[in-house]
């Protein structure tokens, strides 16, 4: 897949707080192509983020897509409130929600797509029914919770492995790595099968502006 068929989104985790509206403008310059907002309970994942208000003023800060990640447990308490506030996509975890093929209808049936999400340690074998509902699968590089972690090298077979299946089941279905990408390992990630990258801390550092950040990214994947 070449540079220019791969989606690359922002995750605001790694975002200056302070001034996420600044942030947020910048990764739009800078030619992100969604924005990426992690919603953590503190009971799914042991670490607390931010909540439907900061959606809300994210949704009002930025025209790009907003895809949402909900680590919290029974998401399907929580899609029509998240979809209101803005989320086009909504992605939410296999392991958190008992009746997984009701709530990624619910995610339609609410005006977003849907997507889902496993844990690097939950098979894809688990996803294997809800494969032709969905219109992302976003596989897990490292255990949710935290950014600035290492991507997990298993994932890549996993990434594999999953657009051998979805090449029967759902072949237009986005797959999707959050954790862990840079500079160094996203050619791999791309040759392994994803097409949509999410990518924090490699994008929102100290070290670089949030434009060299997304460069260097885009730069690294082969055309
Ligand atoms: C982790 C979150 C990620 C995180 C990625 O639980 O789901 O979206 O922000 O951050 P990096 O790219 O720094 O690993
Ligand atoms: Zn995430």
């Amino acid at each position: 897949m070449s540079s220019g068929t791969i989606r690359i989104g922002p995750s605001v985790l790694a975002a200056d707080f302070t001034r996420l509206g600044e942030q947020i403008a910048e990764a739009e310059a800078a030619g992100a192509d969604y924005l990426h907002v992690d919603v953590m309970d503190g009971r799914f994942v042991p670490n607390i983020s931010i909540g439907l208000p900061v959606l809300e003023a994210i949704r009002s800060a930025t025209r790009l897509p907003i895809d949402v990640h909900l680590m919290i447990v029974e998401p399907e308490r929580w899609i029509e409130a998240f979809v209101r506030a803005g989320a086009d996509v909504l992605t939410i975890h296999v392991e958190a929600s008992t009746h997984l093929d009701r709530a990624l209808h619910a995610i339609e049936d609410a005006g977003a797509e849907a997507s889902v999400t496993l844990n690097p340690s939950t098979p894809l074998v688990m996803l294997e029914e809800v494969l032709p509902l969905v219109r992302q699968v976003l596989v897990m590089s490292v255990n949710p919770g935290y950014g600035g972690q290492a991507l997990i090298p298993s994932s890549l077979r996993k990434i594999q492995r999953l657009r051998t299946m979805l090449h029967d089941q759902n072949p237009s279905c986005r797959i999707q790595i959050d954790g862990g990408v840079n500079a160094s390992n996203i050619a791999n990630v791309v040759a392994a099968g994803a097409d949509t990258i999410v990518a924090g801390t490699a994008i929102y550092s100290q070290d670089r502006s949030v434009a060299q950040g997304m460069a260097l990214l885009r730069s690294a994947i082969p055309s």
